[in-house]
């Protein structure tokens, strides 16, 4: 039987009344999550040798990665070890470092400093960190929408055709965040043959976050890099990942790959801002991700404690009255896009957060901070608790239905 709007404003009331404090903001791992890769913190100790690949881990030096570091970035990436880079701990962190690369060296062609304007592509509803990072950076945004099967591509290939500002295209092309698709075949093809179309120096931002965080089965993302090597565009591609929402957040390995003379040219800018990589982090994370099996074992145990939040946020959604809002099913990664109708995202969102739920803000998911519909909302449900997260989806259900 349907409530009445004041049962549900009775309902509401009485969630405000419990003054709870509910989080949906942020795709974080959860506890139980980390709890899984704690050998981390151990699996070095009482080691005979400080040694990997024969060098000593706990000196400066190779600043692309230990040898075995590399090939663990290579099973994320889809390109050999010797193109890949392992540093640091975090992908968005490269992708920044990528950029300045470009902003004061170019890539093959002038720097980015030396140009008027620089535009970037953005499929939307996209990463915030993104937009905010080419935002500071100074680069102008061009939206694009995606599709369910990555970005509008006749779009995509118009603008690059007609302005001539385009030197690039950030994608996120698996379980991306947040509407949780996976480019289609024909949508990866077509977006490495992007760059004939663009400036000698276009580059392709290819952040694969999600690369291996399938829950379900899903579609088989194409490997681009490949597909760049047919159509001779390897030195227009950056591949960004990290371990970040494999083992832990923030403690994990990241990745860069690109061809010998991109990366090159990214060493020659980076080799300034850092002396080495830190290699205890990569043998301990080699030691914990032996090989692609154990890689294989240990998402398939992670997606046993995710699955379930994503089959909670599912149940309540579809009870919503058809036609109120669309949301994305994933078969993977972090989280759930939720379309309101037209201007409906902020009033959800005030009253979500009115009742004790925290959303990511409206327009977080589009350039500059502005939903220009007024209508997405990004759900992650992954670090919450299960009673948690059925709380909050309460309270987000009965706000999308108070604010018709
Ligand atoms: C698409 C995407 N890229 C990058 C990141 C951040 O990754 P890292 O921790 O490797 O910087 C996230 C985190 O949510 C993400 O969703």
């Amino acid at each position: 039987m349907k409530a009445s709007k004041t049962e549900l404003q009775k309902k509401y009331k009485d969630f405000q009344k419990l003054k709870l404090n509910l989080d949906l903001t942020r795709g974080k791992p959860s506890a139980e999550q980390l709890n899984l890769a704690n050998s981390l913190m151990t699996n070095l100790s009482g080691a005979k040798s400080y040694k990997l690949n024969d060098v000593d881990i706990r000196n400066y030096g190779e600043i692309d990665g230990l040898p075995d570091a590399k090939k663990l970035g290579s099973a994320f990436l889809g390109i050999k070890p010797s193109n890949v880079i392992a540093n640091g701990t975090s992908s968005l962190n490269l992708m920044a470092a990528m950029m300045q690369t470009l902003y004061f060296r170019g890539n093959g062609d002038l720097a980015w400093k030396e140009r008027k304007k620089i535009s970037i592509l953005c499929p939307v509803p996209g990463f915030d960190r993104h937009f905010s990072l080419c935002e500071e950076m100074g680069i102008n945004m061009i939206s694009v929408p995606l599709t369910g099967d990555g970005p509008d591509m006749d779009l995509v290939e118009d603008i690059v055709k007609k302005d001539k500002s385009v030197r690039g295209i950030i994608c996120v092309p698996k379980h991306s965040n947040p509407t949780g698709e996976t480019y289609s075949q024909e949508v990866v093809r077509r977006l490495a043959k992007l760059p004939k179309l663009g400036s000698k120096d276009f580059m392709i931002f290819y952040d694969n976050a999600y690369a291996v965080h399938d829950f379900s089965k899903s579609k088989k993302l194409a490997n681009i890099y490949k597909l760049c090597e047919q159509f001779k565009t390897t030195n227009n591609i950056s591949l960004f990942a990290s371990t970040s929402k494999v083992t832990m957040a923030g403690s994990g390995l990241a990745f860069i790959g690109g061809s010998d003379k991109t990366l090159k040219n990214f060493l020659s800018y980076f080799s300034k801002i850092i002396v080495g990589s830190d290699k205890v982090n990569q043998a301990r994370h080699v030691k914990f991700l032996k090989d692609s099996t154990a890689l294989k074992k240990h998402m398939e145990k992670l997606s046993v404690l995710i699955k379930p939040k994503f089959d909670i946020v599912e149940s309540y959604l579809s009870k919503l009255p058809e036609g109120i809002a669309q949301w994305s099913m994933p078969t993977g990664g972090y989280f759930v896009s939720f379309t309101a109708k037209p201007g409906k995202a902020s009033k959800i969102y005030k009253l979500c957060f009115e009742a004790g739920l925290k959303l990511t803000p409206v327009g977080a998911t589009f350039p500059y901070g502005k939903d220009p519909d007024n209508q997405n909302l990004r759900l992650s449900p992954t670090q919450v608790k299960n009673s948690d997260l059925k709380k909050s989806m309460e309270i987000f259900t009965l706000a999308v239905l108070l604010s018709e």
